[in-house]
């Protein structure tokens, strides 16, 4: 099995989740837009739900595929998000991740938290035993760039600006902050290593979701599995 065939065995999986009434949380990334693409089939065969996406680019998909797409102004309350992960690891009696590899880490952790329950899609690439491999992304206010970058490489991390694909300058959030990639190694401490990064000035959000969700889909060569944290 590929990994977009895992990817998208999840995200058809993850759809059975999803019931008519139920107010949905959209994800970002590549294994959500496979939800997303999934979930439209079902209502186009009439599953009535109402969404929030977590993205400028999942929000717009969404209405692309004739979807109820709107903002937290009208939906504080979520039954469900689903979304993917850059790392899973079952910790502490519960599911820690690491995600932001889509710069959509403060948006995603706003709309996970007003919804009752975070179902997280990954492939098996993603389960770890330790978080820590991939490099942990920190959003930062622009102005604070100077400031927050020293203090994060003070904590033993190694920030490096993320720039955009074409090269031609940093990346810009949806929320026009940029994004510090930080390479860790393993991180035996997550709750200790958040909130360092969580206090330093100008730092307005990180790629850690601690304990956040209790049940990750999980794909591979022996199919979908549950992980329960
Ligand atoms: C987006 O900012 C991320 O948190 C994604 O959810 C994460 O990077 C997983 O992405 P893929 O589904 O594309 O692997």
């Amino acid at each position: 099995m590929t990994q977009d065939d895992a990817k998208h065995a999840v995200a058809q999986r993850a759809v059975e989740f999803v019931e008519s009434g139920m107010r949905v949380g959209l994800g970002t990334g590549t294994t959500s837009t496979m939800f997303i693409r999934a979930l439209a089939e079902q209502v186009q065969r009439g599953l009535k739900i109402r969404c929030v996406a977590s993205s400028d680019a999942s929000h717009h998909l969404g209405l692309s595929l004739g979807m109820d797409v709107t903002t937290l102004d009208e939906l504080p309350e979520l039954d469900i998000y689903v979304d993917g992960a850059d790392e899973v690891c079952v910790q502490d009696a519960g599911l820690n991740l690491i995600k932001g590899g889509g710069a959509a880490l403060l948006r995603e952790k706003i709309v996970a938290s007003a919804a009752k329950r975070f179902l997280v899609v990954v492939d098996s690439s993603k389960v770890v035993a330790q978080l820590g491999a991939f490099p942990l992304p920190v959003e930062v206010i622009k102005m604070a760039l100077p400031l927050v970058r020293p203090r994060l490489a003070a904590l033993g991390l190694e920030p490096k600006l993320r720039m955009k694909k074409d090269g031609s300058g940093p990346l810009h959030t949806d929320e026009d902050n940029y994004i510090l990639d930080c390479m860790c190694g393993a991180i035996p401490d997550p709750a200790a290593i958040a909130a360092a990064i969580r206090a330093i000035v100008g730092v307005v959000e990180h790629g850690l979701f601690l304990h956040m969700s209790n049940l990750a889909l999980v794909a591979g060569d022996d199919g979908v599995r549950e992980l329960h944290g």
